[in-house]
């Protein structure tokens, strides 16, 4: 059943403010829609401890967070224009397609978590990339039999049917309250008259600049003169994504799939033994779906359902730690990150054989996520002894049915919330512009398992219900997450991080709402990764020596990683928003209403 659309909602919402006839239902209103606390004298010591090291930002009437302070600053300035969670959350995906090109996108794909509390109801819209219709499970194994990994992330190949700007129109038609035109304003603006170039970007542009130089178009839209790379302190404009943003503003997403854009995409295809056709695009549909729903700890956990297999791990995982006897164990100690492991190989495996787009295998999501296949799985978990990946073997749960990437979460003053996280799977994608757009070509298709068995870029061993097939989806780890308290709004989270997505958002959630860590203190607090395999527990560089020490001797083969995530969350509690942006990326930024 389609829902009412926010435009359609706001004279119901009106009317209960003036009439007594719809007594009813507008009681049942406004128990869902009960605002936040009035905040406008504050008292601060009640809402943060002075003395605490880590501070979250604090806000009364919204917040934005995102891997940018541009963009938040931009969803920021659309919630004090009146404009909802929805409106400010397009309007800061298209502003990081232009401050943040790396993984900020219009020719990639995501996942949109919205919980819209006039409705009190949560829905998940999956915009992620499809696989070509031209597509074959065996296009990326090379002549010997392996897997050809320059065609499957650095050439247009890789490239997925992109889903952004259906997606974002999608969400904005059926949620938002304002116009498409005035959510691109902001990020045309920026391309046309250019943004400051800052450290972080000139680091990631060395970093894959030798990918990015193979491309003319490349070169000549994100370097200067010569393929000569910008250096901070430098204006960049983007005059080609200006005119794009200009078009799409005026035509929409069907300027995109079937207009000129299509049009250049296609052409850049057929020269570039890319795979995508105009009837690829034409095809290419958003999906609402309902999300996964778990409890843990007296909190409702809201989350991605597949193709994302965050979701339906990240309730997998908590669910087992809840069946441990954790009272006891500190945040942070060799003990927890021990049982974490445990729990996080658990959960790895069965992604390994189970996940995949459900619209083409079944997935068990049900069974994984029950807590009873949480409890048979958690019985083996030994406070003491390590389970070698070796002896963990997918279950059987019952009931069929370099990356870069980006998160920002939105809360309004209504409670409305948006957790998103979308990519172009690496940083800048294939790296290969579209001539004439000033448009990154993703390379999601490397998300599938190119050859089963073989790992993909993150480490990854997938399966056949990973495999590759015409119009299908490849699994992702992307896991935008919602958290309730008793039905009110309370968190929303999401992260970057490839295969590390899941076991990031798990340790913030396990934060916050288990050892009671102000979002600012979960956030910066050291994580770990398992994945079953490799066999290795991954650990920031800050988790302590004498902990490392003992995993150590307990057996564990330990690597130092770099860091972990970037968690951009938003905590709303007694009616006052907690925004903390996440250190590990440089300029990530959250942006208070009041
Ligand atoms: O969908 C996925 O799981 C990956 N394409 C996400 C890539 C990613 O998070 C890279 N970021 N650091």
């Amino acid at each position: 059943m389609k829902l009412p659309s926010f435009r359609t909602l706001f004279p119901a919402v009106t009317l209960c403010l003036s009439t007594t006839l719809l007594l009813t239902a507008c009681e049942q209103q406004k128990t869902a829609t009960r605002l936040p606390a009035k905040a406008a004298v504050l008292d601060i010591d009640r809402v943060v401890n002075y003395y605490d090291i880590n501070h979250p930002v604090i806000g009364r009437k919204g917040m934005v967070v995102s891997q940018s302070e541009i963009a938040s600053n931009i969803g920021a300035e659309i919630l004090q224009r009146g404009g909802n969670a929805v409106d400010a959350a397009v309007a800061v995906g298209f502003a990081l397609a232009v401050v943040l090109p790396r993984a900020g996108n219009l020719t990639g794909g995501g996942f949109m978590l919205v919980h819209l509390q006039e409705l009190n109801k949560t829905i998940a819209i999956d915009y992620r990339e499809m696989a070509p219709l031209a597509a074959v499970e065996h296009m990326f194994i090379d002549s010997k039999g392996d897997v050809d990994n320059d065609k499957a992330l650095e050439t247009l190949a890789a490239a997925g049917v992109p889903g952004t700007v259906a997606g974002f129109e999608y969400a904005l038609e059926n949620y938002g309250t304002m116009t498409l035109k005035q959510l691109i304003k902001p990020a045309l603006e920026i391309a046309q008259q250019g943004f400051v170039v800052n450290d972080d970007m000139v680091r990631i542009v060395k970093k894959t600049q030798t990918l990015l130089q193979q491309n003319n178009e490349t070169c000549r839209v994100f370097f200067k003169q010569g393929c000569q790379p910008y250096q901070t302190g430098e204006l960049f404009k983007q005059p080609d994504l200006a005119t794009t943003l200009q078009y799409l503003s005026e035509e929409g997403a069907d300027g995109f799939y079937q207009g000129d854009i299509a049009k250049k995409i296609v052409l850049a295809m057929e020269q570039g033994q890319g795979l995508i056709t105009i009837e690829d695009l034409r095809r290419y549909q958003v999906k609402e779906l309902a999300p996964i729903k778990g409890h843990f700890n007296g909190y409702e956990i809201l989350t991605m359902p597949p193709p994302s297999s965050g979701g339906v791990h990240l309730v997998q995982m908590l669910n087992m730690l809840e069946q441990l006897p954790i009272e006891n164990i500190a945040q942070g100690s060799a003990s927890m990150m021990h049982l974490q492991t445990e729990i996080f190989k658990r959960a790895y495996v069965d992604r390994s054989k189970h996940l995949g787009d459900p619209d083409f295998v079944d997935v068990p999501a049900k069974g994984i996520v029950s807590k009873t296949y949480a409890k048979k799985l958690s019985q083996h978990i030994s406070h003491e002894k390590i389970t070698p990946s070796s002896q963990i073997k997918p279950g059987e749960p019952s009931g069929y049915e370099s990356p870069d990437t980006t998160h920002f979460s939105v809360i309004d003053k209504q409670g409305n919330i948006v957790s998103n996280t979308y990519t172009l799977n690496h940083y800048y994608g294939s790296g290969i512009t579209i001539p004439g757009t000033g448009l990154l070509m993703n390379n999601t298709m490397d998300d599938f398992s190119a050859k089963v068995g073989s790992p993909n870029s993150y480490g990854l061993v997938g399966g056949k219900a990973n495999a590759i097939v015409a119009q299908k989806r490849p699994l992702s780890s992307m896991t935008p997450t919602i958290v309730l308290k008793s039905g009110q709004p309370f968190l929303a989270t999401g992260t970057p991080g490839g295969s590390k997505i899941i076991t990031s958002v798990f340790q913030q959630l396990v934060n916050i709402l288990w050892f009671d860590m102000n979002v600012s203190e979960a956030t910066n607090a050291p994580r770990i990764h398992h994945q079953w395999q490799p066999d290795i527990l991954y650990v920031e560089q800050n988790v302590a020596a004498d902990s490392i020490a003992l995993l150590q001797q307990m057996g564990y083969q330990i690597e130092l990683s770099t860091s972990l995530g970037s968690l951009q969350t938003i905590m709303l509690k007694d009616g006052i928003y907690y925004g903390a942006a996440d250190p590990r990326r440089p300029n990530a930024k959250a942006v208070a209403v009041n």
